[in-house]
This record gives structure tokens, sequence and C-alpha cells, in this order.
């Protein structure tokens, strides 16, 4: 069975995603991720008006790329991939079904499905309108998820989500050191040992990317790290409260508070999202009425950069890895500095 690192040719190992974030993830950083040797993502979610558009740009900078160009050339497939959720109205997936075939990415990336059946509905539009070319990736965050969603949609990857990923995901879940060895073996057990495993959830820097190979990952997500990256698109004070806060169990919570105050409540009832503690959420724990919270979140929404911070109310997705990232760098060199040190703690582990 051949590595992905072997499958996606221009890639380098061990392979490093770049983390489909919506409306973050577009297609300045999702390129240079694979420019890198890597693999990024544009996060699309439930915009999937602007898909098209951005698959554009994303092919137009493709062509920039020496390796990604011949990749595209050689294959015609795009050497990056989209995520979108599926909890999305069925008019919107179509039209990223209409992207697939039009732009032909190398993997759809599905996710926030209100039952494990639609992984298996839209795995198989995929795989008709890409004639099977397009694989199929599918984030899970539990054991029993990853063991139905592989029997019913048979996925090529299932990314596999820990409970300290920034963003969204599952309420209740386990640390990626529980969560995928277990995945890994339920797999096995169940006859479909072929799935590929990617690890999501607290992967910041090189010792975690080692560990979760060492789990039995056969490659890592970066999210929250590539929150500090030039290429995100996100507001300059999002990027320095990444930075600035520490110590992540304490100072990230899960919770269903940021999704209310911002009226993303699509969401699965068992899914809540991760982010930096801000004034909203003392609040709140402090006995704030919502409808007083909300008001003042509405207000510092029109503050711009002094709107966001632990004084502040926008909200900062963000993992408990938080602590780990210590400074702004170019997407390409946090991949190329995760490979590196990753490869380098494999190397000296003693056996
Ligand atoms: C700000 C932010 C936005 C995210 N948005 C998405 C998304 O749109 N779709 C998705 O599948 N996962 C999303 N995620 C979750 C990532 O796919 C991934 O599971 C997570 O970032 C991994 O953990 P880490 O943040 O510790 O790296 C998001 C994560 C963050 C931090």
């Amino acid at each position: 069975m051949s590595s992905l690192t072997e499958q996606y040719s221009w890639t380098s190992p061990p392979l490093v995603v770049g983390a489909p974030m919506r409306i973050i993830a577009l297609p300045p950083l999702a390129v240079e991720v694979s420019a890198a040797g890597g693999l990024g993502f544009i996060g699309a979610g439930n915009n999937l008006d602007e898909l098209d558009g951005w698959l554009e740009q994303a092919a137009g900078l493709v062509s920039k790329h020496a390796a990604l160009k011949a990749y595209h050339e050689k294959t015609g497939m795009l050497p990056i991939g989209f995520g979108y959720f599926n909890w999305a109205p069925d008019e919107d997936l179509e039209k990223a079904m209409a992207a697939v075939k039009k732009w032909k990415p190398l993997a759809v990336w599905q996710f926030g499905a209100h039952k494990n059946g639609d992984y298996a509905t839209w795995t198989e539009k995929i795989r008709q309108v890409s004639e099977g070319r397009t694989e199929v990736w599918v984030q899970v965050g539990s054991v029993a998820d990853a063991v139905e969603v592989a029997k019913m949609a048979k996925p090529d990857v299932l990314v596999v989500q820990g409970t300290d990923a920034g963003g969204h995901g599952l309420e209740s879940g386990a640390g990626l050191i529980t969560l995928l060895p277990e995945i890994a073996d339920a797999l096995h057990s169940a006859g479909m040992p072929e799935i590929k495993l990617i690890a999501a959830g607290g992967v910041i820097e090189g010792r975690a990317a080692a560990a979760a190979l060492t789990l039995g990952a056969d490659g890592i997500c970066l999210g929250t790290r590539l929150l500090a990256s030039e290429e995100a698109t996100v507001a300059e004070a999002y990027r320095k409260e990444v930075v600035r806060a520490s110590d992540g169990g304490a100072n990230t919570a899960r919770t269903k508070l940021y999704d209310q105050l911002r009226g993303t409540t699509q969401w699965p009832a068992n899914y809540n999202g991760r982010g930096i503690l801000n004034q909203s959420y003392y609040d709140n724990s402090s006995g704030m009425s919502f409808e007083d919270n909300k008001k003042l979140y509405e207000e510092a929404m029109k503050q711009g950069d002094a709107g966001w911070g632990i004084n502040g109310r926008i909200t900062a997705y963000a993992g408990t890895g938080v602590g780990l990232v210590k400074s702004v760098m170019k997407a390409g060199d946090i991949v190329r500095e995760v490979q590196q040190q990753a490869r380098q703690r494999l190397q000296t582990t003693p056996s």
C-alpha cells in the first residue's frame, strides 16, 4: 500500500495538511501549504457560492509553482483540496459538486454532517462527478463515528480530530493520544486498514507530529498553527491573539456560546467550538444574561482590532496548542519546519 506522500507526488514526508478553516484558509494559504510540500485545503464551509471563484484563483496560483504546475498538467488534478460543512443546504452542496467537476481538486474534506449517512450520499456524488478521481476525506471525532463512516462512505482518508482541536468538533471527545490508535485498531478489526488517517487536534510543531505518526497517523493536520501564518485571511488582532495566548487547557474552552453570539447555530447538537477565552465567555460564566452579552458582542464587532483579545468579545477560535504558537511565519516555512522537526524527532527517538 503506497503512502500518501507517494500518492501525492509533489509532497514530502511526513505529510502536512493545511486544515480547511472556513473563510480563513483561502487560496493563498492553501496553495502555499501545497507549494511547501504539504497538501492545502480551501475552507469553504457553507460559503459555497464563493467556491468557484476561489478555485479559479487557486488554479492561477498553482500555475506559479513549478512542481504544482507540473502535477496539475500531468494529472489534470488541482494539487489542493477544499472542505465544506455537510449541514449546508443540499442546493449549496450541489454547487460543491459542480466545482469538483469543473476544477478537479485532489480531495474534498467533509465535516459536520447531522447523520453519518449524509457523508455516504455526498461521497457517492463526489466519486460520480469526478469519475472516482477526487479523493474523499471525512473528519471524525469518535471511534464509533470513524467505524460507521468507514463502513457507510468508504472514504479514502479519515481525519481523526482530537478534542484539543481549535474550531468546531464534538462536544465530548478524547485527545489524539488515545483516539488515534483506538480508531486505527477498530478499522483493522473491521477489515478496513487501507483507510488512511490524518491526525488533527493539538499538532502545532514537530514533536506532536512525530508523536501522531508514532500513534499510527499517515500525516498530520495544522489548523491553529496556520492561523499565525502570513497567508491566513484573518484580522491582524486575531493573529496576535493566537500568538499571545498560552496554557490552552486553561485559556481556551469548548463552548456553544461563541456560536450563539455569532448566530452560527446550524451545527449538529453534539458539536461545539473551541476558542480562546474572552470577555463574552467570562461574563456568561458569571451570570450575565445572553441578551446583554449579545448586545456587548455586537458593539465589539464594530470596534475593529480593539474588539479582540482577553478583554474583547470577538471570537478567536483556536485549539489548546495556542501556547506553542510563538510567532507569525510564512505558511511554507511552518510546513517545512514541522516536517523537519518531525523527521529529526523520529530519528532520535529511542527504540
Ligand atoms: C479557526 C478554525 C476554523 C476551522 N474551521 C474548520 C472548517 O471550516 N472545517 C473543518 O472541517 N474544520 C475546521 N477547523 C478544524 C480543523 O479542521 C482541525 O480539526 C483543527 O484545526 C485541528 O486542530 P488544531 O487547531 O489544534 O490544529 C477549524 C479550526 C480552526 C482553528
